[in-house]
């Protein structure tokens, strides 16, 4: 049994104000990436009523990609004990279909009551496996000494500065130097690993993203936010299935990974 009793009584002492146990998140995490690495529903702790959706669609575990065996090259995840939800990215360049899936948890009584994941590939926004494997492996997301970490409000408040100075550029973000974003496989730190280039361009029009789902962790000073995004693509003119995972240090944003999915091939642009 991965859900020993012991390991969840260690977990919950070290973590008084904690709502759900690190450790029961961390194991979940891993019989999740080892499901979909051996395409077995079953290998999840699931509740009995677990919703699952991908790219926004509501849909039965039974016929979505954690069905499909897939090679995972790497993994990173975030865990909220405050609102017992996972985060994790998962870089398959090696699969025979290349993916990068990101997947959102939430758990009652250490079981996953939901599941939601937005899964790209070939066609989506700026995808490029290969490209996202090779930079996020080579970037640093260790865990943030205690005495450093960021309050949840203020991990919460960069990564919503960033989505809402898209729509409003009066909005002023909390960029780290250096920042670097990973968009699809494209790197904003490429030629310029010292500086920050994270910085949006100006939008041509003002938008809200709307629909955020947060999962944030303060020991790796980071937040996913789970949108629809807006304007991008064309033929979805209320906002497509997109995730922004940041990683935040001393207030400032550090890293952004994007991953938005495509209805039409790179959004019709
Ligand atoms: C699923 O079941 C859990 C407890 O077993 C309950 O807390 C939760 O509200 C249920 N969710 C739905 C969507 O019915
Ligand atoms: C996921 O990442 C951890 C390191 O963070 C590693 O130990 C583990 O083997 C990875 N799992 C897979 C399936 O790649
Ligand atoms: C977008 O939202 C508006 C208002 O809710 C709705 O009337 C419209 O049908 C939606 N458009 C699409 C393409 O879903």
């Amino acid at each position: 049994m991965i859900y020993s009793v012991l390991l969840v009584c260690v977990g919950l002492a070290s973590q008084a104000s904690a709502i759900c146990s690190r450790t029961m998140l961390q194991e979940a995490t891993e019989a999740y990436i080892r499901a979909q690495a051996a395409g077995q529903t079953n290998m999840l702790p699931l509740a009995e009523n677990v919703s699952y959706a991908e790219n926004d669609t509501p849909m039965d575990i039974k016929k979505g990609v954690l069905t499909q065996p897939i090679t995972i090259d790497f993994n990173r995840s975030l865990y909220d004990t405050t609102l017992c939800a996972t985060f994790t990215e998962l870089s398959a360049a090696t699969n025979k279909n290349p993916y990068v899936i990101n997947t959102r948890m939430l758990f009652t009584d250490d079981r996953i009551t939901t599941i939601q994941s937005v899964v790209a590939d070939s066609g989506d926004w700026a995808f490029d496996a290969k490209g996202q494997l090779s930079w996020t492996k080579k970037e640093k997301w260790d865990p943030i000494p205690e005495s450093k970490r960021d309050s949840r409000t203020v991990i919460k408040a960069a990564g919503d500065a960033y989505l809402d100075s898209w729509g409003d550029s009066n909005v002023k973000v909390p960029y780290g130097t250096p920042c670097a974003r990973l968009e699809g496989g494209m790197y904003t730190g490429d030629k310029s690993p010292t500086t920050n280039t994270c910085k949006m361009p100006q939008f041509p029009q003002p938008f809200k993203i709307t629909n955020r789902r947060y999962v944030i962790d303060e020991e790796m000073g980071g937040v996913d936010i789970f949108n629809d995004f807006p304007f991008i693509d064309k033929t979805k003119p209320n906002g497509t299935a997109s995730t922004n995972f940041i990683r935040v240090e001393g207030g400032l944003i550090r890293y952004i990974h994007e991953t938005t999915v495509c209805a039409t091939k790179n959004c019709g642009r």
